[in-house]
């Protein structure tokens, strides 16, 4: 089953994250940096790892790059929830950073797991070039152009005027989740050298469908399930697929993403049947 392959890999970028933040002097700024790792569903670092397999590369020379963009992601996650931007108190099943801590805490937990993202990267056992390629990429992943302006246009949307088109809430979701969905499905090419552009299709269908069904699961989610609060983006006046579309038409648009990314992977046969079972994942899971 899907599932018990994604908490095989997520059990061992676990092991890798607690031993890498072992590096750090103890107090709390380190127990809320371990804090903020834990749990997720690791769905980013499964995608660097069977990229990478897929282009014949082990598991643990992928794990430093898997485990990087897990604390990236978390370091979006802790923000994400503070109070200047979706104010939520529960992630993960557990009380938000902020909540538990302050909220100097998850600012700081935020930036420190941003830079041990580029530290794993940095320090891992690849040559120059790509080591360069990975962080350059994983950088603009991330930023003003990534995910971080993604979140940009989504804190702008709950106070526009007009709602957003089809068109502005796709560069949204490619921004804010897609980015780093698809620095992750390419990672496995861009260390084997190899061409990135069927993952990069994959992965951008990958990530809208993903994307929207975070907005789906906001709506007709579970609690207990998720980890989060529910119905917060409507409350919001969020823009996402579900506000424009509906949910009927939501789900009918991300079913047919998930059809895209399989469709763009049928060059490697066999080899990437796991990266097509984490896209029907996508928008079946249920947390
Ligand atoms: C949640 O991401 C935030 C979004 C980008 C929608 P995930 O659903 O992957 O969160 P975890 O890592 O499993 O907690
Ligand atoms: C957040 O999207 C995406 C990032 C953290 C970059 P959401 O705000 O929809 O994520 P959840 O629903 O809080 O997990
Ligand atoms: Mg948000
Ligand atoms: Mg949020
Ligand atoms: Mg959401």
């Amino acid at each position: 089953m899907f599932r018990e392959k994604l908490n095989l890999t997520a059990a061992q970028v676990q092991t890798y994250l607690d031993d890498a933040l072992g590096a750090y002097p103890d107090g709390p700024l380190r127990d809320a940096m371990a804090y903020a790792l834990q749990g997720g569903k690791r769905l980013r670092a499964f995608l660097v790892i069977e990229s990478a397999t897929i282009h014949g590369i082990p598991v643990d020379q992928a794990m430093p790059i898997a485990a990087a963009v897990e604390c990236l992601h978390a370091y979006s996650l802790v923000h994400d929830d503070l109070p200047c931007m979706d104010d939520d108190d529960l992630r993960r099943g557990q009380p938000t950073v902020h909540r538990k801590w302050d909220e100097a805490t998850a600012v700081l937990v935020g930036d420190a797991l941003q830079t041990l993202a580029f530290e794993l990267v940095l320090a891992s056992d690849v040559s120059a070039d790509v080591k360069t390629d990975l962080a350059l990429s994983l950088a603009k992943a991330s930023g003003a152009a990534g995910m971080v302006y993604g979140q940009a246009l989504d804190i702008a949307a709950e106070t526009a005027d007009a709602p957003l088109s089809l068109d502005d809430i796709t560069t949204l979701q490619a921004g804010k989740t897609g980015a780093l969905i698809q620095w992750s499905a390419c990672a496995g090419a861009r260390m084997a050298r190899a061409d990135t552009a069927r993952l990069a299709a994959y992965s951008n269908a990958l990530g809208l469908a993903f994307q929207i069904a975070d907005d789906i699961l906001d709506v007709e989610g579970d609690e207990a399930e998720t980890g989060k609060r529910l119905n917060k983006d409507a409350e919001a006046g969020k823009a996402t697929f579900v506000s424009l579309l509906g949910l009927a038409e939501a789900k009918h648009r991300a079913a047919e993403l998930v059809k895209q990314a399989e469709n763009a992977l049928s060059v490697y046969d066999d080899k990437a049947e796991a990266l097509k079972e984490a896209a029907r994942f996508v928008i079946s899971r249920k947390n």
